[in-house]
């Protein structure tokens, strides 16, 4: 089996391609990548792609067709990934996840690619309030890569795909260790917080609903996407991906991290606006479609690995907000010294 991984040298690749390897090992593993955060490894102790039979360069948005060639499975992760990335760059985000994500499928589906893996989001929820929103239920968009996500699946939903078996997964928040951390992620700055300073500044009122997924579990559901039939769940799917157990209120995530880091204060903002993003999901269709697969790591799990992650790391840094490790910060630096455009396409290659 031939899988190709766009994306692959982020946050959730290198989680995927180590989970892929173990459970798949007879699989041939391609990874496709434009390398904006390939320097950015944390406490790896092998470069994540050579764990890959082959790792190209290049960028979706001018995805050769011949690559597809004897192609199984398509895991589609490259992306513009969060709301601030999305919001300075905001018609590249409708480039890259939208126009090429929508292309790279329906090329997928000329070339006989038999399941096509969309890393979709939660974050089309935007502002829900009542009761656990389901896949069926409206969504509500608040920022240019939410749109962005709704956008390719609206897309996709009525597209003839050639029998090919598309699964979009809408990811709850991610968190947890991985080669190539990121800390622009709820869980993951509260963990820095704590290890760093000994503070957690909630920047909010600590209020809002975000259903989390640790990036090991994302990996899980990624597996079982690549081998989804057609019979379980329809030949398009779109599906939310996490379980209703880790939907959690932001200051419940600050005090479970608390807890973990001993001498740890918690801050919250009482006076703060309400956020404009909180939601709570329903994950019951994903459970009852991919019962093997649901997530199994507790949040405490994830708390556990990310400070053993940083201390491994000896990190230290209290203005981590300011570092490489937000994507932002990393794209915005490669563009000051000139290296990339503000179209995020590399100068001179
Ligand atoms: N991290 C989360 O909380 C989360 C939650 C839900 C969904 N997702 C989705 O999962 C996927 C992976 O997320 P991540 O956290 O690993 O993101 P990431 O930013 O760490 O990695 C994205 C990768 O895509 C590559 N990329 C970006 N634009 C590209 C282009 N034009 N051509 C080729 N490669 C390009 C980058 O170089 C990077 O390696 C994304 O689609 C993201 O939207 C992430």
């Amino acid at each position: 089996m031939r899988i190709l991984i766009t994306g692959n040298m982020g946050y959730v690749g290198p989680v995927l391609v180590r989970y892929l390897r173990q459970t798949c090992p007879g699989a041939e593993l391609v990874g496709f990548d434009a390398g904006f955060f390939g320097h950015c490894l944390t406490n790896a102790s092998v470069l994540p792609e050579s764990l890959l039979d082959r790792q190209i360069f290049g960028d979706v948005r001018e995805f050769p067709s011949p690559l597809l060639d004897r192609v199984d499975a398509v895991v589609h992760l490259a992306a513009v990934s969060n709301d601030p990335m999305g919001k300075e760059f905001e018609t590249v985000t409708e480039e890259v996840n939208r126009g090429a994500s929508v292309r790279l499928a329906k090329l997928a589906a000329e070339a006989g690619v038999k399941n096509f893996v969309f890393a979709s989001s939660c974050s089309m929820y935007g502002y829900a309030e009542g009761g656990a929103r389901k896949e069926t239920d409206p969504t509500n968009p608040l920022t240019a890569y939410a749109r962005s996500k709704i956008g390719t699946e609206a897309d996709l939903a009525n597209a003839d795909l050639n029998g090919m078996v598309f699964t979009s997964l809408r990811f709850a928040t991610a968190c947890g260790m991985s080669d190539r951390l990121r800390l622009d992620l709820v869980l993951n700055d509260f963990v820095a917080c704590a290890v760093t300073a000994g503070e957690i500044t909630v920047l909010s009122d600590g209020s809002p609903w975000r259903p989390l997924i640790d990036v090991k579990d994302m990996a899980r559901a990624i597996s079982w996407a690549v081998q989804r039939s057609a019979d379980n769940g329809g030949a398009f799917l779109a599906v939310n991906a996490g379980r209703d157990e880790s939907n959690y209120q932001v200051k419940d995530l600050a005090e479970a991290v608390a807890r973990h880091v001993p001498g740890t204060s918690v801050s919250i903002n009482k006076d703060a606006p309400p956020d404009k993003r909180s939601y709570k999901v329903d994950f019951s269709l994903f459970k009852s479609l991919a019962a093997d697969f649901i997530p199994q790591v507790s949040l405490d799990e994830s708390i556990e690995r990310l400070c053993a992650g940083l201390q491994q790391m000896k990190f230290a840094d209290r203005n981590f907000r300011e570092s490489p490790f937000m994507r932002l910060n990393t794209l915005r630096r490669h563009m000051a010294a000139n290296r990339l455009g503000a179209d995020l396409r590399w100068k001179g290659v």
